[in-house]
């Protein structure tokens, strides 16, 4: 997940020779380095691609840049007109250098892990895009798609078509599963998360199965809550990944009959590390191992996590033999 590299000090130095961070995801020798380290240190099954979800507003036509220690800041797009300059034109041709990264992953990989494409939810994306930056409430997106549902829908149009596309150009390239992250899913009330957030992926996942049959979606809207159910039965994902609030007793009998769960230790339990990082890892195993599950976090790792805390883990996970 995001973040993910800026604990191990390999990541570091590597970032330190990027100009700047889209920079950086647009330089194939630096991008498949870093999605490598944490590969080559732990061995997991699975290979995140090294990019970020922003780097399709970046696409799209929209001024993206990333301020050192204050995360991405966005042009913002607030009206018809805004909307209206962003074009899909250059989309795959903006993301080439992505489409080299994985090219090159793929092969350096050659079926020893899963290599995973990624790429934001069109309302995870639209918050970004309207807010111009993370770390608000989403109140501009929301009150927008409440005050103009038709305007709003524009530009969901236009994301669902921009994420298919490039999810559809990752598989052609070489990842074997995608990702779609709609971490903004669990601002929304019952309505709007039905409208934004279930409806466009719905869009998204039956269009990608269609150009791409038997490669596995797993889908993540952070803080779903009850509505993870809906949201797997309705828009067709194979797995479904879980933030640390869902109960795993709730995972188990709510969805792992209808998909695969993914998730969902507490990332700060991996900060912390000791007794309490093998207890906790112990009870998602012990609950949900028994059926389809991916270990994985409740979301991003962090920044301060000790990399042999993530050795630890790996060595719990790896070891379990359904005790
Ligand atoms: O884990 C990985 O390294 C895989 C690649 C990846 C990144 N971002 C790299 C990254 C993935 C899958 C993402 C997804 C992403 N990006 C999401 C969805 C998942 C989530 O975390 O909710 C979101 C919302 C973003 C947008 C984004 N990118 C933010 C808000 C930030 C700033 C974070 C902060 O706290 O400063 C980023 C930057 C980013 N993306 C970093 C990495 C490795 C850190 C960049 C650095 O400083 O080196």
């Amino acid at each position: 997940m995001r973040q993910a590299g800026r604990y191990l000090p390999e990541y570091r130095r590597v970032r330190e020779r990027a100009e700047d961070f889209l920079r950086f995801c647009y330089t194939p020798d630096l991008a498949v380095e870093v999605t490598l380290q944490p590969w080559r240190r732990y061995g997991m099954d699975g290979v995140i691609l090294f990019s970020d979800i922003l780097v399709v507003p970046d696409a799209l036509g929209q001024a993206v840049r990333f301020a050192e220690g204050q995360g991405p800041v966005l042009e913002p797009v607030r009206s018809v007109g805004d909307i209206s300059r962003l074009s899909l034109d250059r989309l795959c041709g903006h993301l080439a250098p992505v489409f080299e990264t994985i090219r090159r992953l793929s092969r350096e990989i050659s079926g020893d892990a899963a290599l995973i494409g990624f790429a934001g939810a069109p309302w995870t994306l639209a918050v970004y895009m309207v807010e111009g930056h993370g770390g608000t409430d989403c109140g501009r997106a929301r009150t927008w798609a409440y005050n103009a549902p038709v305007e709003f829908q524009g530009l969901i149009d236009l994301l669902v078509d921009a994420t298919t596309t490039y999810l559809i150009e990752q598989v052609k390239n070489g990842v074997e599963v995608v990702q779609i992250f709609d971490s903004w899913a669990g601002v929304l009330g019952e309505s709007q998360f039905r409208q934004w957030v279930i409806a466009p992926t719905t869009e998204i996942v039956g269009r990608f199965r269609a150009a791409c049959p038997g490669v596995p979606v797993i889908g993540f809207p952070r803080g779903a809550g009850v509505l993870y159910k809906d949201y797997v039965e309705q828009t067709g994902v194979d797995g479904v990944s879980v933030d640390s609030t869902v109960p795993v007793q709730w995972a188990r009998e709510a969805l792992q009959g209808i998909c695969t769960v993914q998730g969902n230790l507490d990332n700060q339990a991996l900060v912390a590390g000791g007794q309490a990082l093998d207890r906790e890892t112990a009870r998602i195993l012990g609950t949900l191992a028994g059926g389809p599950f991916i270990f994985n976090l409740g979301h991003g790792i962090l920044p301060e996590t000790p990399p042999e805390h993530v050795a630890r883990l790996a060595e719990l996970v790896r070891g379990w033999a359904g005790r």
